[in-house]
């Protein structure tokens, strides 16, 4: 049966991953703030690309639609003043899924700017696309989608595993603002 997308905003990223998706020839819906339960309700992958902050109010929504199905946080546990809102011995993902106990959470998305987030590719080159999950089917169908967006989509193995990824989100950030490098930057892992 053909994966239905639903992503939880449409800003930057919910916007430019629905493009990524609909060009792939995959369904996707994207919410406003007034549907996120029926959006969720009707897909068997939700994406959250909502603030950080904006995470609780979203769970509430979706609770128990989310459950058995794939959650791809791609959000980055920031605060308002744009630090790492969480240490490393939790990730933002890990509190997900503890909130979502049913639904089988991928930490995918945050470590790449929205600007590239619809085709993978940068000045010509393929970015890398990390996943990570507990649930080994769950992770394989999130970089089979990575892929299909034009990703290299690397699998980076455990949930534990999102605070490198939200760390690396937080650097591509300090890269990409606080040292200059713009958004027009990306990571490509060499292996
Ligand atoms: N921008 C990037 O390059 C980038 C890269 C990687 C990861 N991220 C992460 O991805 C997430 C989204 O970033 P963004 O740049 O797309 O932000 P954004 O442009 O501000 O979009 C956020 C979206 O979330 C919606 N929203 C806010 N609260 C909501 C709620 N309670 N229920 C439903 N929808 C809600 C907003 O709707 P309204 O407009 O109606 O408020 C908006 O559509 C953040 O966690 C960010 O850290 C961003």
């Amino acid at each position: 049966m053909a994966t239905k997308v639903g992503i939880i905003g449409s800003g930057n990223v919910g916007s430019a991953i629905h493009r990524g998706f609909t060009k792939a020839g995959i369904e996707s819906r994207v919410s406003n703030e007034q549907n996120v339960n029926e959006i969720a309700a009707g897909a068997d992958v939700i994406v959250l690309a909502v603030p950080f902050g904006a995470i609780d109010n979203v769970v509430k929504q979706i609770g128990a639609v989310s459950n058995g199905k794939i959650v791809i946080d791609a959000t980055n546990a920031l605060t308002a003043e744009m630090q790492l809102a969480i240490g490393y011995n939790t990730s933002g993902a890990e509190e997900l899924q503890k909130k979502l106990s049913k639904a089988k959470v991928v930490k995918a998305f945050n470590t790449i700017f929205a600007q590239h987030m619809e085709t993978g590719k940068l000045n010509g080159q393929t970015l890398t696309a990390f996943a990570a999950s507990d649930d080994e089917i769950a992770r394989n169908k999130v970089l089979e989608l990575l892929r299909a967006i034009g990703f290299d989509a690397v699998n980076a193995g455990p949930l534990q595993n999102a605070r490198q990824l939200e760390a690396l989100g937080y650097f591509n950030i300090q890269l990409g603002y606080m040292l200059g490098n713009g958004v027009t930057s990306g990571f490509k892992y060499i292996r």
